[in-house]
């Protein structure tokens, strides 16, 4: 049995309900095999709990270690020519259409070995580490074919074994249509997308099946048939939605009970109240906001007043968003959409959790949670939000049953 007692110190509970972070100033958190036994204020510490080892955080902040619920962080070269171009003056769609974009990673990261696929993602899953993230998800996507597919998820999975994070991998060969496929969507469909969903899954290489609902990507009757393949397979299903216009994805979402649905920029407030209904998590993705020069925002006000939980990630990629900071991530939430730094930090801890199918296990301090924690040298948690690119994080503390 290992039991550690972490004292002096402010503890930002993120508890579903709790208002202000669940905040408690002068706090006390027990660990006991690898999962929380209890947290309260330290005058109140049960008796039992009496002659345990003890470790004195000398009055810092902890926080449920962060999580990226959706990222693409596998992938070889970067698109920093197109990039180039966008700031000329052609747009993402466009750049897309005429080749670029998703198809010249697809094409980079075929070519590269799985040697060096994990060789170029490590430096982005190590960035993540640095800002106290404990889970990442990865999506495939720049594969297409059912072997590159594949490969991008055991490329996924062995990082999880390279590092102290939970990796959540997710299948997303509904990212982009192949040249090989070009117009025959819906036999990309049939041939590579739902046969190598099977494989996947039998060799217990996915957690959950995504999509890019979008005139640049899949149509809403494509994705239903992913969304059912999946439901065969009893994985659970979310979607690039609405980000460049309005197709209806986040409603075919929450008719799938999707875990989330991602972007929403263009997602009509009128949607909102069936969403919601859902209980599917919004997660909105400020670098790729940021990066494309975004300026139609999601319905942020409808999202609150429906009660919908938003959660926050980088969408770490090299073409709408090359990030690899989860707090900068939560900087961009405050300004672009108008966050509080509290709705920031629930949407990387408790609704990044919710949005990955783990609610009550990673992303609050409560009884019975995973023992996942970071330590932070700071004296409220809004800095975390606040410090642009600073590096904030003291330590994670991971006690032993993170996967
Ligand atoms: O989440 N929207 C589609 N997928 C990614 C972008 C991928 C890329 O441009 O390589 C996104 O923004
Ligand atoms: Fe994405």
């Amino acid at each position: 049995m290992t039991q550690t007692i972490y004292t002096n110190c402010a503890v930002a509970t993120m508890q579903h309900g709790e208002a202000n972070y669940g905040l408690i100033p002068d706090a006390t958190i027990v660990a006991k095999d690898g999962r929380i036994d209890w947290v309260g204020a330290s005058a109140d510490r049960p008796p039992e709990y009496k002659d345990w080892p003890e470790e004195r955080l000398d009055g810092r902040l902890v926080t449920p270690a962060l999580i990226d619920c959706h990222t693409h962080l596998v992938f070889s070269g970067n698109r920093a020519r197109e990039f180039e171009q966008r700031l000329k003056g052609a747009s993402y769609e466009e750049i897309a259409r005429s080749g670029g974009g998703i198809s010249s990673t697809v094409t980079a990261t075929r070519s590269a070995s799985f040697e060096q696929l994990v060789e170029e993602s490590l430096p982005r899953l190590d960035a993540l580490i640095r800002d106290g993230v404990a889970v990442v998800e990865i999506k495939s996507g720049y594969g297409l074919t059912i072997e590159d597919e594949l490969r991008m998820l055991r490329v996924a999975r062995h990082l999880d074994t390279l590092r102290p994070v939970k990796v959540v991998t997710t299948w997303l060969a509904a990212h982009s249509l192949p040249p090989d496929f070009a117009d025959r969507a819906d036999a990309y469909i049939d041939e590579i997308v739902i046969p190598g969903l099977s494989r996947a899954a039998e060799e217990g290489l996915v957690d959950a099946v995504d999509g890019f609902c979008e005139s640049i990507g899949f149509s809403p009757a494509q994705i239903e048939r992913v969304f059912k393949a999946a439901q065969s397979l009893s994985l659970p299903v979310k979607l690039h939605a609405e980000q460049l216009s309005d197709l209806k994805g986040s409603l075919l979402a929450a008719r799938y009970s999707a875990l989330s649905a991602d972007h929403l920029e263009f997602l009509a407030e009128e949607d909102v109240p069936e969403f919601a209904a859902a209980g599917t998590v919004a997660v909105l993705l400020p670098g790729a906001f940021y990066m494309l020069k975004e300026t139609k925002l999601p319905p942020m006000e409808a999202l609150r007043q429906h009660g919908v939980d938003i959660a926050i990630a980088t969408d770490c990629n090299p073409g709408s968003s090359p990030l690899s900071s989860i707090l900068t991530a939560m900087t961009m939430s405050c300004i672009e959409f108008g966050l509080t730094p509290e709705e920031a930090l629930s949407g990387t801890t408790r609704c990044a959790a919710k949005a990955l199918g783990l609610s009550g296990q990673y992303g609050e301090i409560v009884a019975g949670a995973r023992a996942e924690l970071a330590v932070w040298d700071v004296g409220h948690p809004a800095e975390l939000s606040y410090w642009m690119g600073g590096t904030p994080l003291y330590q994670r503390l991971a006690t032993g049953a993170l996967k």
